[in-house]
């Protein structure tokens, strides 16, 4: 279908926002955005302004998520969600996220209030990555009532406490777990995000519909052996980092024969000195699977390998878990919802896809049913400075988000 002078305007005006969101950034060069920073706390009332002007009320719940909302037929309807996140991974790219917070408020925009049978809602989620304080889904699972008070306690790199940088955010950690909403208030969650794999682009396809989305587990590795002077022979060696480098060529291959997608993203050594025998080894694992079982199997064929390798090299081993999400379906009447708004863009059959990529859906989806829309991003490039994305399949996006919604209202 070609695509109208107002719509490309419309994902002009996307894109020119995640330019702006970019520069929200810790680092010099570079995009960093983590929960509850100065950055955070910025993009919050940057969305607020634009959420404003499209018509929504904004307010930031409990746990710092950026909620706007515009009434349905009646004040008080339950509502249906629209969101995604604003924070990013360390060298992120503009859009994992971001885009389907903006896609959401451009929805809304075209949405005069009292027009639906329920109240739209949209939702910039404060924390989907993790990366700051190692659990994950922080702000999407406090809006899902999942929310653990024990988390207050979770430091980050500098050694902040979670609770503290939500104290000097001006949120309450206290009352965090009052961002949960009850189920009956809710009609379900749509979330637009940028596909972080090459599928679409491979399809020549703008869109796609998610059928489900990955289950994940985060864990945390130490390996304990000696630290010792360079000049200890080979014999009397306990060197955890070339443990650790074992254990991590082993999770290559055990998780390319199972499967399951694993990575090793994080490495540090004690005492980290050039002539000292590494004496202890931290790396973390995050792994993934289309089924929980089949992510357990693999981990437990890892932790026998693990166990072997530290035994050969007289190391000692201990496991945290730092997250664990099982994987979740995307409910078949928003996915049939999410294929009627792709079917309006022109696209007649649309593809389905799997995610292998979290999502703040699967946090939601303790609370009510969520479906996802994926749009083609280049190489599937993301958590990278390079993801990309086309002005057409931005427009093309809004359009089948909005498509969407009405289909949904057509289901009440
Ligand atoms: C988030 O992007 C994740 O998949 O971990
Ligand atoms: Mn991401
Ligand atoms: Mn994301």
């Amino acid at each position: 279908m070609t695509l109208t002078t107002a719509q490309l305007a419309t994902a002009r005006v996307i894109l020119e926002r995640c330019d702006e969101l970019a520069t929200h950034s810790s680092r010099e060069s570079g995009i960093e955005r983590v929960y509850l920073s100065a950055e955070h706390r910025a993009v919050n009332e940057l969305a607020a302004e634009w959420m404003r002007e499209a018509g929504l009320t904004p307010c930031q719940d409990a746990a710092g998520n950026l909620c706007g909302r515009i009434e349905g037929s009646s004040p008080g309807l339950p509502a249906l969600l629209l969101g995604s996140h604003l924070d990013t991974v360390p060298g992120a790219g503009r859009y994992d996220g971001i885009l389907g917070v903006l896609a959401a408020i451009a929805v809304a925009s075209r949405v005069p209030a009292g027009e639906l049978p329920f109240a739209l809602e949209v939702v910039a989620f404060g924390d989907e990555e993790g990366t700051r304080f190692g659990a994950t889904l922080l702000g999407s699972r406090a809006l899902a009532g999942t929310w653990r008070p024990e988390w207050a306690d979770l430091v980050d790199k500098d050694g902040i406490s979670l609770g503290d940088a939500a104290t000097a955010f001006g949120l309450d950690p206290e009352l965090i777990g009052d961002a949960a909403r009850d189920p009956a208030s809710l009609v379900g969650y749509l979330e637009a995000h940028i596909e972080q794999g090459p599928l679409l682009e491979d399809a020549g396809r703008a869109l796609g519909v998610v059928t489900s989305i990955t289950a994940a587990r985060r864990l945390l590795v130490t390996l304990t052996g000696e630290a010792r002077h360079c000049a200890t022979p080979w014999n009397l060696r306990h060197d955890a980092l070339l443990g650790a480098s074992e254990a991590i060529l082993a999770i290559e291959r055990i998780a390319r024969e199972q499967g399951s997608p694993a990575t090793v993203g994080h490495i540090s050594v004690q005492p980290d000195a050039v002539n000292v025998i590494p004496g202890t080894a931290e790396f973390s694992l995050d792994l993934r699977d289309e089924t929980a079982a089949g992510r357990d199997h693999t981990w437990r064929a890892i932790l026998a390998e693990i166990e072997r390798i530290v035994a050969d090299r007289g190391l000692g081993v201990s496991v945290a878990e730092t997250h664990t999400a099982p994987a979740v379906q995307c409910s078949s009447e928003l996915r049939e919802v999410i294929r009627a708004g792709i079917r309006w863009t022109g696209d007649a059959d649309p593809l389905e896809l799997h995610s292998i990529a979290g999502h703040d859906a699967m946090a939601i989806a303790a609370v009510t049913a969520v479906g996802m829309l994926f749009v083609r991003c280049r190489g599937g490039i993301s958590h990278h400075a390079d993801e990309s994305v086309l002005l057409e399949d931005v427009a093309r996006a809004v359009d089948a988000l909005h498509a969407a919604v009405l289909a949904r209202a057509a289901q009440s």
